[in-house]
């Protein structure tokens, strides 16, 4: 059964939208704990556009389930990293211009300093997980890189139309099972939602679902404790079935 991190970059988001002091997302984290959150993820930017540092460092004192920073493969953030230890590190690609991320991290083309970067995180007792798509020679260079884990992209299944979403979960299932053969541990996300989310956590062998965007925008509605309970309902009991249109609410 697969396990809900919950990203809380965009309670941080309304916060800075005036540069004040709330919502804080540090309170926000207990919450989504207490509706049964399995770990909560940040995204540290580069240009801190959400998540602070402040926020990060009071996280790692605070978080009773799992810490699982998002970051760039940068030195600044490697050296934030070795300091703060979170739990498990996400090393994700990252573009000023982009509104969220838009593609995986290109590991076969940087396997040497990844391979140094992931070393170096590991050897000091944190996770690393590579944010992919699901793609078979990506998948390939991420086990030589000697991480542990990676992420699936899930963006081209999110926004696929329902001719196309078949296509992108087969795809998604066939690159969870060689990420296993190479002897990789998998997680998934981006673009989640309650309405798409249930034949990916079915998929064999998918072990934590990332997802932010939608259980925050539920959260305005529904308060985050339910917002979570709910998204969790439905990754532990799944329907196989991927043919669309969720009868959940
Ligand atoms: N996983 C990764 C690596 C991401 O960058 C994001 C977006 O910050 C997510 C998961 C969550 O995506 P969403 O907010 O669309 O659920």
């Amino acid at each position: 059964m697969a396990s809900l991190g919950v990203n809380i970059d965009h309670i941080a988001q309304v916060r800075q939208a005036r540069r004040t002091v709330e919502p804080d997302p540090v309170t926000h984290a207990l919450l989504a704990e207490l509706g049964g959150a399995d770990g909560i993820t940040v995204h540290l930017r580069e240009d801190r556009r959400h998540i602070q540092d402040r926020d990060v460092e009071l996280l790692r004192a605070t978080v009773r389930s799992r810490l699982n920073l998002e970051m760039a493969a940068t030195a600044e953030m490697e050296a934030i990293a070795l300091r703060l230890r979170p739990d498990m590190v996400t090393l994700v690609p990252e573009r000023r211009q982009e509104v969220t991320t838009e593609g995986g991290l290109d590991v076969a083309g940087q396997i040497d300093p990844l391979r140094a970067l992931v070393g170096h995180l590991q050897d000091n007792g944190i996770g690393v997980s590579l944010f992919v798509d699901p793609d078979g020679a990506q998948l390939q260079a991420c086990a030589a890189s000697g991480a542990r884990w990676v992420e699936l992209h899930t963006g081209a299944y999110a926004e696929a139309g329902w001719e196309q979403q078949p296509l992108e979960l087969a795809r998604l299932i066939e690159a969870t099972t060689h990420a296993r053969q190479l002897g990789l541990r998998v997680n998934a996300g981006h673009g989640l939602t309650y309405r798409n989310v249930e034949p990916v956590a079915a998929i064999e062998g998918m072990e934590e679902l990332n997802i932010g965007h939608t259980i925050v925008a539920r959260a305005l509605a529904v308060g985050l404790e339910t917002a979570v309970r709910q998204m969790k309902a439905l990754i532990q009991n799944p329907r196989r079935d991927p043919l669309f249109g969720s009868q959940h609410p």
